[in-house]
């Protein structure tokens, strides 16, 4: 008897709203349609490192469209080209990845779909230098994944900051005050961008655009003497000053991107308070942009992405992640995403609108 095709499923990197309903996707697509068995991938690469699996029969992804985080569960440290392990007592790095193409080879996997950001697609372009048979599905709240025009998770974690935003408002005109909303966006202001523009934010500030504080000091001031006694800005963790350096909260030496960003809202804060004299207060929205239930359009796009990759690996489209190309799906080389961030360029037709309505980038 024709043994049945075993495809394997991994989520990697930061958790998203939506990494369910793409498993949910991929998973019911090649049931119905080919019987394949599916194999869930535990905690990302960690599973392929330790043999931790589990089988995904119809059942166990019925249910979970709605579902934040990920059944599977994640790790954004564990990497077989570069993993962290322990060493006469210190923590040494080691390419562990034959040991993960043998544990691959012996859970004969006929092809593994990897759900996940910069870092994980540009694992599984490896895996597939390495001859093993992968297919991406892009995956950030960030938005900024090269290759392709949107990622799921963005729309929710924009809707999430546009929530705290529109809740900060009331506040900042009832006490006449300057608040900060700081969001993720560690290179690419997309989530900034977004949401400033969706919240009617007076100063939006991205890590593509650095800011002058003197410029937004007198812009506050301005605003105050006519009458707007408050104002709001919208800043992503990764700006930064003119010349200056981002805020740095915490490196995770054993992460692919050890640097972790958080705080540039408090710095500013302190700072404009000193400048203007205008009661002052940040609010850091941080995880719970990627906590909870996707919007519906993160789900729609979910299943779409996810049947895509499901069509992928029945054609064998290896070494190839699903992109988002207008109003189309594409296959893009996996090994494009390692060419960096997709940011936000110069020209960007919503910077621009955004300064059409009085928006200051604080430059
Ligand atoms: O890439 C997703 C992201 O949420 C970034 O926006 C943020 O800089 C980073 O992950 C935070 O990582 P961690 O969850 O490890 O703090």
């Amino acid at each position: 008897m024709k043994r049945k095709m075993r495809v394997g499923i991994l989520t990697g990197g930061g958790d998203c709203p939506g990494l369910n309903a793409v498993i949910r996707a991929v998973a019911k697509k090649l049931i119905i349609e080919n019987n394949v068995e599916i194999i869930g991938i535990k905690d990302g690469y960690e599973g392929l490192i330790r043999n931790y699996y589990k089988r995904l029969d119809y059942a166990d992804v019925s249910g979970i469209l709605t579902l934040g985080g990920t059944i599977l569960g994640t790790s954004n440290i564990a990497n077989p080209y570069r993993q962290a392990v322990k060493h006469r007592g210190k923590t040494v790095m080691r390419d562990v990845s034959k040991k993960v193409i043998e544990n691959i080879k012996k859970m004969k996997f006929d092809s593994i779909v990897c759900i996940g950001g910069d870092g994980t697609l540009t694992i599984a372009s490896l895996l597939y230098k390495d001859g093993i048979p992968v297919v991406g599905v892009p995956k950030t709240i960030d938005n900024d994944i090269r290759g392709t025009d949107v990622t799921f998770g963005f729309d929710t974690a924009v809707a999430i900051a546009t929530e705290g935003i529109d809740r900060l408002h009331t506040t900042a005109q009832s006490h006449h005050r300057v608040m900060l909303v700081e969001v993720m966006g560690r290179t690419a202001g997309w989530i900034a961008l977004y949401a400033g523009i969706a919240g009617g934010g007076d100063i939006i500030l991205i890590p593509e655009i650095p800011f002058e504080i003197e410029k937004i000091a007198s812009l506050v001031k301005e605003r105050y003497k006519r009458g707007s006694r408050f104002s709001i800005i919208v800043v992503a963790e990764g700006a930064k000053p003119k010349g200056g350096k981002v805020v740095i909260k915490r490196i995770v030496q054993e992460s692919t991107i050890a640097v972790r960003l958080g705080g540039i809202s408090m710095l500013l804060g302190k700072q404009l308070e000193e400048l203007t004299g205008i009661e002052t207060r940040a609010v850091m929205m941080g995880h719970l942009l990627r906590g909870g239930s996707p919007t519906s359009t993160d789900r729609v796009l979910a299943t779409q992405l996810g049947t895509a990759a499901a069509e992928f690996v029945r054609k064998k489209k290896f070494g190839m992640m699903v992109g988002v190309k207008g109003n189309s799906f594409a296959a893009v080389a996996l090994k494009e995403v390692a060419k960096g961030p997709r940011i936000i360029k110069a020209n960007n037709q919503l910077v621009s609108v955004a300064r059409c309505v009085g928006t200051s980038f604080g430059d």
